[in-house]
């Protein structure tokens, strides 16, 4: 029987990064993957451009029910090690708002960028490879790949999230967990697009694909400030994504549209310049045509010169700009979500070594723990922080 000092399931993220790491410090690597190739998520991740972390990354930027967990981790290996990693092997970078680095080029870069650390030892890869009957024994793991019996000192799960099961998202890993007597937190999917109920369907039917500024406000009181993008079939962009991830079913959100300003002291002293100036001509300078006449239409208010409108058709308007509260129908779910919140119990996990702690030689590494980011890098910090924790315990 072939025998490993450690198995790797899953080549993604946190998985390569693992993999990479036990093989540099001189152990016998296997990574499997059922997937036909690595680094799927990774490949679409940012656009095309991976947004791979995040010049600022704290403990605050993730969401888990045991809050310190992630501290060690994150201490041990750093966005600034990941950054220098990036500057070592030549990948092209840059940075977007809040901190956000994406790849110049292409995510390709960073899939290569592991594929090249794990070719700096000697790690066994293996695609189109499904792992059945995991077997605890007395010095590790005895498992079937692809029906061929394998054993192994440390096992390693990085089998990810539920989100995107087009792209190989599978429960793999929350099974095993459940398997050895972990607990596994409900999942839900995160980072994803609000759906709304056919009635404001049809209102903001006709502006699809306006993008606008705002701040969007949780009923658990979490606030985000960013773009706001109308689809067709509901709200996404940043801000919606952010709050996403702290909505709960049946909440509604708060939309201030108009978040650095109060509408009404902007009409107020716009009628007092330009008093024939009408109310669509006065709301365009400030949001896109198409949504001024959603606006409008919502209050049913006339679109007259503002001299003619009086303080309470502004406060109407105000309130509806700063206020504006919309209850989502659901969210897309994991067909679109970016990640998974919930997932295997921290508390069984250990947060130096990522290895759980009442099964020796079994690691819980990336998104399949109960560990999820915000947008903005910090999902891939997890997983390369993690990730590398464990490559050096394994
Ligand atoms: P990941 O999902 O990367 O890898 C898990 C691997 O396990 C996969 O290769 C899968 O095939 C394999 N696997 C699953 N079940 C298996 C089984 N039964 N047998 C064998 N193998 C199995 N984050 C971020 O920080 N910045 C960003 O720009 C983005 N962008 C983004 C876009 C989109 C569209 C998505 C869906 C997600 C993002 N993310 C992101 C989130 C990020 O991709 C995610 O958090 C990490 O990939 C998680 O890394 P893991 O290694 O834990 O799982």
């Amino acid at each position: 029987m072939t025998e490993y000092d450690v198995i790797v399931i899953g080549a993604g993220a946190a998985g390569l990064m693992c993999a990479a790491q036990a093989g540099q410090r001189g152990r016998r690597v296997l990574v499997v993957d059922h997937a036909k190739k690595p680094g799927r998520k990774i490949l679409i991740s940012g656009g095309g451009r991976c947004n791979f972390t995040n010049y600022d990354v704290t403990a605050n930027n993730f969401l888990c029910e045991n809050p310190h967990f992630v501290k060690s981790a994150l201490a041990q290996y750093s966005q600034w090690d990941f950054i220098g990693l990036v500057a070592t092997h030549g990948v092209a970078y840059h940075e977007r708002d809040h901190g956000q680095l994406f790849c110049d080029d292409s995510a390709k870069d960073i899939v290569n960028l592991l594929l090249a650390e794990c070719d700096q030892a000697t790690i066994n890869q293996r695609y189109r490879c499904e792992v059945h009957d995991i077997e605890q024994e007395e010095a590790g793991f005895r498992l079937k790949l692809n029906g061929e019996p394998v054993r192994c000192q440390s096992l390693v799960v990085a089998t990810g999230g539920l989100s995107m099961p087009k792209l190989g998202a599978t429960p793999f890993g929350y099974q095993l967990a459940e398997q050895f007597g972990l607990k596994v937190l409900p999942t839900r999917a995160a980072l994803v697009p609000y759906t709304l109920h056919q009635e404001d369907k049809t209102r903001f039917a006709d502006i699809s694909g306006v993008s606008v500024p705002c701040s969007i406000t949780t009923e658990s009181g979490v606030c985000f400030s960013e773009n706001l993008l109308f689809t067709h079939r509901g709200l996404s962009g940043p801000a919606v994504l952010q709050t996403s991830s702290f909505w709960q079913p049946g909440e509604a959100v708060t939309i201030d549209l108009l978040p650095s300003e109060s509408l009404k002291d902007v009409l107020v002293a716009m009628r007092d310049k330009h008093p024939n100036q009408t109310l669509k001509t006065s709301l365009s300078r400030l949001f896109p045509k198409r949504l001024v006449e959603v606006l409008i239409a919502r209050d049913s208010l006339p679109d007259k010169p503002l001299k003619q409108l009086d303080d309470k058709q502004f406060d109407q308007l105000h309130h509806y700009v700063h206020q504006w509260s919309i209850a989502p129908n659901g969210t897309e779910g994991y067909r679109t979500a970016e990640v998974t919140l919930g997932g295997v119990d921290t508390h069984a996990v250990s947060s130096k070594t990522l290895e759980a702690r009442d099964i020796p030689g079994l690691y819980f590494i990336g998104e399949v723990l109960d560990v999820t980011g915000w947008l903005g890098g910090y999902n891939f910090q997890w997983a390369w922080s993690s990730g590398w924790v464990a490559g050096q315990h394994v």
